[in-house]
């Protein structure tokens, strides 16, 4: 089987952005009162934390006169604009002008779907979340846990990056992983927000015996559950588009509390973090490079065909263009 596919529109594209959860800061960047401007959906928001200690997620610049409200002030439970005082609540209203006068109908900054888990705080992009957000089989208190920036900058989607997770060959080629199995095409779970499988194998080069439930979900967290070299192993890489071609990720790294002293877990930690670097690193120079592009697939690409459909069908929408500027 030998097929030509059209590539899967890039991020920004017709100004249309997935509809995933995107890692926006470290929870540990905002302390209360605290805000903090970013880079998403090719345009600018804020991250802040009111009085009560509840993260928000909204478009960056006023709408008064467009001043930049990272460099305003959180005012109890709003966020003070510094250029005249306006102030904005959680629900994106404005809900007082610094001069007394009424606040005019439209007076608003668009306000994400918000969320803290993992150590970080994630926003989705659209008015009501599509899913939840990824969690591990085992429960949070349950495990030894941390959260690093796995890479300031890449200079493509995350999806193009992530197409990877479906492209058993260089699995193969580039991780010099042998499958104890035959590619697992037949048993991958395709669901309309994510996908997984179970993948069983050996590095060649250094004897590292993966056991794994991995896959994708959104179009941007790379996901995985289950064993290196029988440790218990949870790992997650979300990315956050911040324009088109330009994106950053995370990296949540875990392991199961159980029986394990702190040393001895951190290590661990350590250790599967130095195993996803290396695998980084031996991705890093294909995709800094790569004008991706899908032309002759081979029966060996079926399941990366597959997630590229996947992709193509995935909900794209900007419903805060207006604000994202
Ligand atoms: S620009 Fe924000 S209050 Fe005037
Ligand atoms: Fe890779």
């Amino acid at each position: 089987m030998t097929s030509t596919v059209t590539a899967p529109p890039a991020e920004g594209d017709a100004n249309l952005w997935s509809q995933t959860w995107a890692p926006i800061c470290r929870s540990d960047e905002l302390p209360r009162g605290a805000v903090r401007g970013a880079e998403w959906l090719g345009g600018r928001v804020v991250a802040w934390r009111d009085a009560a200690g509840t993260a928000h997620v909204q478009s960056a610049f006023c709408p008064h006169l467009g001043a930049d409200l990272a460099v305003g002030q959180v005012v109890g439970d709003t966020l003070r604009c510094a250029f005249h005082h306006w102030e904005f609540g959680g629900d994106g209203r404005c809900v007082r002008t610094g001069s007394g006068d009424p606040v005019p109908p439209q007076a608003r900054v668009y306000r994400f779907p918000t969320a803290e888990r993992w150590g970080l705080v994630w926003a989705f992009n659209g008015d009501v979340p599509l899913y939840e957000l990824p969690e591990f089989p085992v429960p949070a208190a349950e495990l030894h846990w941390k959260t690093v920036v796995m890479a300031e900058h890449y200079a493509l989607d995350p999806w193009v990056f992530l197409c990877n997770t479906l492209d058993f060959n260089h699995l193969k080629v580039v991780h010099r992983l042998r499958f104890d199995q035959d590619d697992p095409d037949a048993d991958i779970d395709w669901q309309p927000h994510s996908v997984r499988y179970r993948l069983k194998g050996t590095r060649l080069d250094t004897g590292d015996r993966t056991d794994y439930r991995l896959g994708i979900v959104g179009t941007n967290v790379f996901w995985l559950t289950g064993t290196l070299n029988d440790r218990p192993m949870h790992f997650m890489m979300p990315f956050r588009s911040l324009a088109s071609r330009r994106s950053t990720a995370y990296g949540i790294v875990a392991t199961d509390r159980a029986g394990l002293a702190e040393p001895e877990a951190e290590a661990l930690l350590d250790r599967f973090l130095a195993f996803e670097h290396q695998i980084l690193r031996e991705d890093a120079p294909i995709v800094n490079t790569i004008r991706f592009r899908p032309g002759a697939l081979t029966r060996s690409d079926r399941a990366l065909a597959r997630f590229l459909d996947y992709l193509r069908t995935y909900p794209r929408a900007h419903p805060a263009a207006e604000y994202v500027i």
